[in-house]
């Protein structure tokens, strides 16, 4: 029974990773400095597992209770969820990003390779690869950063790519999600934001659940079949297994990985608000507004990769991520408040 160490494992993707290890067997222990989530999602997922998960607030820039967490349990491996992810809040703040994920990540391997704990799922993202000139996307398509949140994600890759050729006893597998949404099906575990979300889909959960007035579409003039933006969306648990997939890859030493963790399909904005009325038959109602700077036109990933290497695929459809996330959202209309 392997013990996994779960950086920001009080977060929506890492709440939900937390549920999807303890059902795959493995002990759990979850640290978080709580500054973008709470607690109760932890005792949600004990609800919902019927399992005591050990929890510690701890800041990865904090190296001293960082280091006991080593100590006092038994660790096999890392899955680190762990930083800050505004894309907006890193352009006003790009210091505070960058000291927050790269040094947080420096210290984290630092002391994972003092004790000896050589295995780690790394959270990165699809904004690694800019604006993209072909989609779908395979993970040997270019890498650029386009923000200071998308350059901590880059240069954390990086980081553990030449700690990898420095030290060959490590396994890093290097996750690139794209656009995660939805919930755990019983509702109980979901997306909460701080504040207004940056995101699509909590801004629509919101508007459905009378929180917010209307959803403002950014731009409608792109190469698109309707001009509106083109992500691919998975669903959060169909993310969470992907996670428990690269950890069996990691125990096979294969050294370092890369995988895109998309369905390998495109919607855009326009497809999911549609999508989101007819699974929950309710109106969302929107304007179109320009674009939001940064945007890319059209993200969507190439999953071949991780379809074969890891025996994963994301399966849930676009209807079953809105029905989730309004599930989560009606029975939890403040979130975990
Ligand atoms: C999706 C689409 C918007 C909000 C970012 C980060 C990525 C990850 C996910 C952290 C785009 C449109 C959005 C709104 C809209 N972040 N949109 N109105 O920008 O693809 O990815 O979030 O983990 O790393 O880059 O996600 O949900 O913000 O936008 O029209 O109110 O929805 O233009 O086309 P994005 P998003």
């Amino acid at each position: 029974m392997q013990t996994i160490l779960v950086t920001g494992g009080t977060g929506f993707i890492g709440s939900h990773t937390v549920l999807e290890l303890v059902n795959s067997g493995f002990q759990v222990v979850v640290m978080d400095n709580l500054s973008n989530s709470k607690t109760a999602s932890l005792l949600r997922v004990e609800e919902l597992t019927g399992k005591k998960i050990p929890f510690h607030k701890v800041d990865l820039l904090d190296t001293q209770s960082l280091d006991k967490l080593f100590t006092d349990y038994d660790l096999d491996g890392v899955i680190h969820f762990a930083g800050l992810k505004a894309v907006g809040e890193s352009v006003e703040k790009p210091l505070y990003y960058y000291k927050n994920n790269i040094s947080g990540t420096v210290n984290l391997c630092e002391i994972m390779s003092k004790h000896g704990v050589k295995n780690i799922v790394f959270s990165s993202s699809a904004t690694v690869y800019g604006d993209p000139e072909i989609n779908p996307i395979p993970e040997t398509a270019p890498v650029t950063a386009v923000n200071p949140y998308g350059r901590t994600k880059l240069t954390i890759e990086y980081i553990l790519k030449e700690l990898y050729e420095s030290d060959h006893s490590w396994n890093v597998a290097l996750l690139r999600y794209f656009n995660p949404v939805g919930a755990h099906e019983s509702g109980l575990i979901g997306e909460d934001p701080t504040g207004t979300p940056n995101n699509l889909m909590p801004f629509v959960t919101q508007v459905a659940v009378g929180k917010l007035e209307k959803l403002r579409v950014f731009g409608s003039d792109y190469t698109t079949h309707d001009g509106t933006g083109v992500r691919d969306y998975i669903h959060v648990i169909d993310l969470a297994i992907g996670h428990i997939k690269a950890l069996e890859k990691l125990n096979t030493n294969p050294g370092i990985v890369t995988y895109n963790l998309g369905t390998g399909k495109g919607s855009s904005v326009l497809d999911v608000i549609t999508a989101f009325e007819k699974a929950n038959d309710i109106n969302i109602p929107y304007t179109i507004v320009d674009r939001r700077p940064g945007d890319a036109a059209v993200c969507y990933a190439d999953p071949s990769k991780a379809n074969k290497e890891l025996n994963w695929a994301a399966n849930r459809d676009l209807q079953t991520m809105c029905r989730d996330a309004w599930n989560w959202q009606t029975k939890n209309p403040k979130g975990y408040e």
